[in-house]
């Protein structure tokens, strides 16, 4: 049975309901969610609640940071992750709704393994906070420490640039796979995904990105989404940057 694997929702429930429909028309109902559910976005509530059914849920630094503290955070991250705060704190709503949220996100793991399919939201070395984009294949140095810790399969999120890389130092871009990857070619190479990003995509495609798996081969989806919807929330919102709703036009 397949699953969706999604990834940096950032709060754009627009874009994770579209998600949830193109689910349903493939007869798909299991989810493994990567991390970066909340921050950037103008809806963290609605998409925690809607991924409490989540199979696996993973810690990205959006929730380390809220829970913890974004140390790392630039000034508009650092904005967005206030306000985020002050959402899942509000007093407006029901004390247990808001305690369910808290709890929620003290149920998320930085590294669930399932065989030899892994799932993280950066790397499997700094599961929270390290990046892997398509430039670090000439670092082979880093590949390789990354590729020690995968035993077959990977998934990631963090950069939101969906892309796929394999342990013999190749790697590649979705719209060069044709109808998906299958697993099972691999032979002795390892594999880590990532599923690009549901909710601020950064590839240059407003589009949003995900994958669905099952078992031997994972496909990516890009899907048009009400982005114009979104980006008038943020704009509503004085204490969310108008930035981060100029780069949803754009997927940059
Ligand atoms: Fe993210």
């Amino acid at each position: 049975m397949s699953i969706a694997i999604i990834a940096d929702v950032h709060a754009n429930i627009e874009a994770l309901g579209r998600v949830f429909e193109d689910m349903a028309d493939r007869g798909i109902n299991r989810i493994v969610c990567l991390g970066d559910v909340i921050g950037y976005g103008p809806n963290p509530r609605e998409c925690l609640k809607m991924l409490y059914s989540s199979e696996v849920a993973i810690m990205g630094n959006h929730e380390e940071a809220v829970m913890f503290y974004g140390e790392d955070f630039n000034p508009k991250a650092r904005a967005s992750l206030e306000w985020t705060k002050d959402q899942l704190n509000s007093n407006e709503f029901d004390r247990t709704e808001n305690y369910d949220l808290w709890n929620f996100l003290g149920t998320m793991q930085q590294v669930v393994e399932d065989g030899d399919v892994m799932y993280t939201h950066g790397s499997p070395r700094v599961p929270t906070r390290e990046y892997v984009v398509p430039a670090d294949i000439r670092n082979q140095e880093k590949m390789a420490g990354i590729f020690d810790l995968i035993t077959k399969v990977c998934f990631i999120g963090h950069s939101h640039i969906p892309h796929i890389y394999t342990s013999d130092m190749k790697h590649a871009s979705p719209d060069k796979l044709g109808s998906g990857i299958d697993i099972r070619k691999l032979g002795d190479r390892k594999i880590l995904i990532n599923t690009g990003s549901v909710g601020q995509p950064r590839d240059g495609d407003p589009r949003l990105s995900y994958a669905t798996f099952d078992g031997n081969i994972v496909r990516f989806h890009r899907l048009q989404y009400d982005y114009q919807t979104t980006v008038d929330k943020i704009y509503a919102e004085e204490r969310i940057p108008n930035f981060l709703a100029d780069r949803l036009l754009v997927g940059r």
